[in-house]
């Protein structure tokens, strides 16, 4: 339990100040720097491409959780290698090769993450589970913050822990939308590793604050 992780989300940041929201992060409690990248394609909403994520890597100091939400992702691993990545997540939904896109991602250094849709289930992983060093359970539809977390979310959360548990994978399970301190501690109890949070954390009056609120829940 103890080593659960905190991952705010920086859609949620004020881009006008993006230095000194990394900088926020990077002092404060929080384990890894949430990373969305959007492509108007995959979702409907466009977030921010290379050149932010290169300003994000140039002040963070914590491990990039870099979450891609576009089509073929394929083209652009060796880029978000070099950009500085530290675990690569792409949609199972837009990876018709999901074992080679997994590969090639490690094959780069990085972690390699898989992410479902909330109406994909958790089955459709049990033949490449043991190849999956994260699954990003998105408990909302991906391509916006600050939407309400989708119950059903807790159902996948067990499924997924008992098929990870059954490989003896060690694959990380990461709880993506919705997530706050209402929530947090549930989701832990129920097998989730790590937290992303986007609006309860930066909307808060005292993000610092925010995230350490987090991690004493899921510390308990
Ligand atoms: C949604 C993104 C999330 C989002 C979470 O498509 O993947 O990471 O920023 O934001 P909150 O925590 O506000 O739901
Ligand atoms: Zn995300």
């Amino acid at each position: 339990m103890n080593s659960v992780k905190i991952a705010p989300s920086l859609l949620a940041a004020d881009f006008g100040n993006l230095q000194r929201d990394v900088e926020m992060v990077n002092n404060s409690g929080a384990h890894w720097h949430h990373i969305d990248v959007m492509d108007g394609v995959f979702v409907p909403n466009i977030s921010y491409g290379m050149p932010v994520v290169q300003a994000i890597a140039k002040h963070a100091t914590k491990p990039l959780d870099v979450h891609l939400m576009i089509v073929d992702p394929d083209r652009y691993i060796s880029t978000f290698a070099e950009l500085g990545a530290d675990i690569l997540t792409v949609h199972y939904e837009a990876c018709p090769h999901l074992h080679r896109t997994l590969q090639k991602i490690k094959s780069e250094g990085m972690k390699a993450g898989v992410a479902i849709n909330p109406h994909t289930p958790v089955s459709v992983l049990s033949s490449i589970i043991q190849d999956v060093d994260l699954v990003c359970l998105m408990s909302v539809n991906p391509g916006y913050g600050g939407q309400k977390f989708i119950p059903h979310t807790f159902e996948k959360l067990r499924e997924l822990k008992a098929m990870i548990v059954k490989a003896e994978s060690g694959t990380l399970i990461e709880i993506d939308g919705g997530v706050g301190t209402g929530n947090a501690a549930e989701l832990v109890e129920a097998g989730a590793d790590v937290l992303v949070a986007g609006s309860s954390v930066f909307r808060a009056e005292d993000p610092v604050q925010a995230i350490a609120a987090l991690n004493g829940l899921v510390k308990a």
